[in-house]
């Protein structure tokens, strides 16, 4: 390369064209290696200039390549950015979303049948004058076992045998302990509650048990409740769900927090009472058990059990599903098989 005025001119104006001609971010690089890089032209004029021979030209030329490589700085700075800025632009848009397209059509969806069943069953008893209350399903060994009248070590507790966060808090193992928290809130109070949820215990999956199911729990407490009026609820809520000649039985049972208990069976829808899988083969399903509230519960909630009296029931709302629609396997409902679930769309 000649050192000289006249060339030093000629490659500063070629590289002002080449740079305003280039179209790509890629190309302007190209351009800048060739002329700013370690190895570019300007770095060899510069080194050319240190040989002794060029001494003289060393200031005149030195000040002219200089500003040259100034100015080309600034100028391929600004294309840089230019050319980002067009980058960016083109790229939103290529991304443009257009918000009038029509969207992808995706079905319909509706309730689970269990969460419909609760709602249904709900809007049973609101008019009934019942309120609905939610409470935890991480549960305190008291509320779901000791002021039930299951202290430690009662047989009953080997049936609710459950998932313990420590020894004083578990896996509820049914709703009943729902009447200890509302009864302690409210002693001496006459009320009519209803609610529903997830309860767990420690059973053997088959068709009609799983480890994880839906209760529900409706109670009552007020001045001279009887049986009388637990079977007229549980007559009034089964034959809505069953209908209303639907065969209903029955049964004296146990349980620690009522006195009397009872349990209620439901004839098999399947088989019409003839014996199947479903109600191994007796012809009936147990849905519920209940009975009036025993008084040591209600003392443990600051009740006055001289005075106030009432009945409670629990029911598995998986099993009142089996019996309405003839279900055989409880595990359907937790499947998420969305052939099975269709079936519900039109409930
Ligand atoms: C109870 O859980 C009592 N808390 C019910 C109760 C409430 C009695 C108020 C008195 C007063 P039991 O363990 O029987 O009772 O369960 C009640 C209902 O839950 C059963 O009738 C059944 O429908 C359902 N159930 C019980 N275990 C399972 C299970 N493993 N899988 C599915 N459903 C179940």
């Amino acid at each position: 390369m000649k050192l000289d005025k006249k060339q030093i001119k000629f490659l500063e104006e070629k590289s002002y064209l080449e740079i305003i001609n280039s179209s790509k971010v890629d190309n302007l690089k190209e351009i800048k290696r060739k002329y700013l890089g370690k190895e570019g032209i300007i770095s060899q004029f510069l080194h050319e200039l240190k040989n002794p021979e060029n001494v003289e030209k060393r200031k005149e030329l030195g000040n002219l390549i200089n500003l040259w490589k100034k100015s080309l700085s600034k100028k391929i700075e600004e294309l840089e950015e230019e050319q980002k800025k067009k980058n960016i632009e083109q790229n939103l848009l290529n991304e443009k979303i257009d918000i009038a397209w029509e969207g992808k059509k995706l079905p319909l969806t509706y309730a689970h049948p269990i969460n419909y069943t609760i709602q249904k069953i709900f809007t049973i008893f609101l008019p009934l004058g019942y309120q609905i209350v939610e409470t935890p399903e991480i549960e305190t060994d008291e509320n779901n076992f000791s002021k039930l009248n299951m202290p430690l070590g009662h047989p009953a507790r080997d049936m609710h045998d459950t998932f313990y966060f420590s020894s004083k808090l578990l896996l509820r193992t049914h709703t009943s302990g729902t009447q200890i928290h509302v009864l302690k809130k409210n002693p001496n109070q006459e009320l009519k509650v209803i609610t529903a949820g997830k309860v767990y215990r420690r059973d053997e999956d088959d068709v009609t048990h799983t480890h994880q199911f839906t209760q529900l729990e409706g109670f009552v407490v007020g001045k001279d409740i009887s049986l009388a009026d637990l079977k007229g609820t549980l007559e009034l809520l089964l034959h809505q769900l069953f209908g209303s000649n639907h065969p209903l039985r029955f049964r004296p049972s146990y349980f620690p927090f009522t006195e009397p208990s009872l349990e209620v069976d439901a004839q098999c829808l399947h088989c019409q009472g003839k014996g199947c899988n479903i109600c191994k083969k007796t012809g009936w399903v147990e849905v519920l058990g209940a009975g009036l509230i025993h008084p040591q519960v209600l003392k443990n909630c600051g009740y006055d059990s001289e005075i106030y009296s009432g009945f409670a029931f629990g029911a598995g709302i998986e099993r009142l599903l089996m019996i309405q629609y003839g279900i055989e396997d409880i595990r359907h409902f937790y499947l998420n098989d969305w052939r099975f679930l269709q079936q519900f769309r039109l409930l």
